[in-house]
């Protein structure tokens, strides 16, 4: 076959510990991504529990959904903690009320996300209000949430609310995107602010973990002005909370095969951000301190390709090119995982890169969602070296990362090309591999194929056993995981 590829599988050179939280997801307050997304209602005829769509959760179960990151997003800096805490709750102007014309009910506050967090079995990453509100604010949210059972007045609030314990939320952001919505600040500008928050924040709750605002894209200035003028300071920074979109290349559900690769370049450009930041980072001698937090992530295609046709801000459809972004961006997370902290996918429902389609009483999953499912096994374990022979060809390339867990071996491949078949063989070094694997395998022979309401598992992953001392075909387009 033209595509041969061989797969090293490097067992003595390990690269760390895969963070399970690099398994994150991203909930916030805009279009269809909470009300008819994960927040159906406790009176509504569908399935929930505590009004979350128990489709979701049970789902979100069974992928291992480590954490997930709430209110914003852009929203986060326009939030007001206790607008959403008990009986009577106001409606407010969203951040994207402007976009979209909703308002904001606060039906989903601090109480009720935390059910959900709490149903799926995730931890909960807050993002604080850096722009609008003073750090004593914020530390009274964290006083509210996370004081001891009947201590500070607060507390007593919050049991009187219904929940006596303090919620679990070790991680919290200090602020979002305040290079843009968030306040439009330059690094000094905002690493003084950040100084400012997270001294007050750090002194009252010091397990917490404080992730700064780091840079969007490829915009290396932020990340050297924000290191330069907080490595000298009490450095409570946990991470270094950065975004980065891959766009889009063509039509959502109608792209041609350069813009499959195209689009798979972009994604693939996450690995430049990650080491150019993280060289920077080190530069500066904050790598203990700002290790990536890669908190939006994710195909931004034009909106309007989702089952609301653009009633949901930017719900878009998502195919198999999408998956392969997945794996991809998974893939390199693995491979840089000493590196990376945290990653949440943006978003988690009706909106950029997601994992459900949600309406009414329909939900369905996209192929995305069993890239999640299948490379889950990652989540915790040690990743090990990896290499591929004739790789260097973007368009004909695959993407692999592999790691070891209670003895157990995890190998994701994706095949990037839109014309070849790949023709696969391992050799292990350190190691002896077994004859028979179990492997997992998403392929559709339409490389635009996607799910739909009316057709929601045409996109859906098949097992197998293979025989992985022997070359094995991995189908153009088609992402497979080994476990062996
Ligand atoms: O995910 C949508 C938006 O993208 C988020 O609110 C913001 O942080 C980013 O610009």
């Amino acid at each position: 076959m033209k595509n041969a590829k061989k797969i090293y599988l490097i067992y003595p050179q390990k690269k760390g510990t895969i963070a399970p939280e690099i398994y994150g997801h991203f909930t916030e307050h805009i279009g269809g991504v909470m009300y008819d997304g994960i927040w159906v209602g406790k009176n509504s005829p569908i399935p929930n529990i505590k009004g979350f769509r128990k489709d979701i959760i049970e789902k979100l179960r069974a992928i291992k959904a480590p954490v997930i990151r709430w209110p914003g997003g852009c929203y986060a800096e326009v939030y007001d903690w206790r607008d959403g805490i008990g009986e009577d709750r106001p409606t407010r102007i969203n951040w994207w009320t402007r976009d979209d014309g909703r308002y904001e009910p606060n039906e989903v506050g601090t109480h009720e996300f935390m059910d959900f967090c709490e149903a799926v079995g995730a931890e909960a990453y807050f993002a604080a209000n850096l722009t609008g509100v003073t750090p004593l604010h914020v530390r009274n949210w964290m006083d509210y949430c996370l004081s001891p059972r009947g201590t500070t007045t607060l507390a007593k609030e919050r049991e009187a609310n219904g929940h006596a314990e303090p919620f679990n939320i070790p991680y919290w952001g200090v602020g979002n995107e305040n290079w843009g919505g968030g306040g439009n600040m330059t690094p000094e500008y905002y690493a003084m602010e950040f100084r400012r928050f997270s001294t007050i924040m750090e002194y009252a709750f010091p397990k917490t973990e404080l992730y700064a605002c780091g840079s969007n894209s490829d915009n290396y200035d932020w990340t050297d002005g924000l290191m330069r003028m907080t490595k000298n300071s009490e450095r409570h920074m946990n991470g270094f909370a950065m975004h980065y979109y891959c766009g889009s290349s063509g039509d959502v559900t109608a792209f041609t095969g350069e813009e499959w690769t195209e689009q798979l370049k972009k994604a693939a450009y996450m690995e430049n951000i990650v080491l150019r930041n993280w060289h920077i980072i080190c530069g500066h001698a904050m790598e203990n301190h700002a290790k990536l937090v890669i908190d939006e992530w994710g195909c931004w295609h034009p909106e309007g390709s989702g089952p609301s046709k653009g009633k949901n801000l930017f719900e878009q459809q998502s195919t198999m090119r999408d998956a392969m972004v997945s794996a991809l961006t998974l893939n390199i997370f693995n491979n840089h995982c000493d590196k990376i902290r945290m990653a949440n996918a943006a978003q988690l429902v009706n909106n950029l890169h997601t994992l459900f389609l949600a309406h009414g009483e329909h939900c369905i999953t996209t192929p995305t969602y069993h890239v999640f499912d299948m490379y889950k096994e990652h989540q915790g374990a040690e990743a090990i070296e990896t290499a591929v022979t004739a790789n260097s060809d973007f368009a004909s390339s695959i993407t692999v990362s592999a790691s070891v867990k209670d003895g157990k071996t995890l190998l994701t491949v994706g095949n990037l090309s839109c014309t070849e078949d790949a023709e696969i063989s391992l050799e292990s070094l350190g190691t002896t591999l077994p004859q028979r694997a179990n492997a997992t395998l998403l392929y559709n022979e339409d490389m635009h194929a996607h799910n739909t309401f009316e057709n929601p598992d045409n996109v859906a992953p098949k097992n197998m056993e293979i025989d992985i001392s022997k070359p094995f075909v991995l189908p153009k387009t088609a992402i497979i995981s080994v476990s062996f």
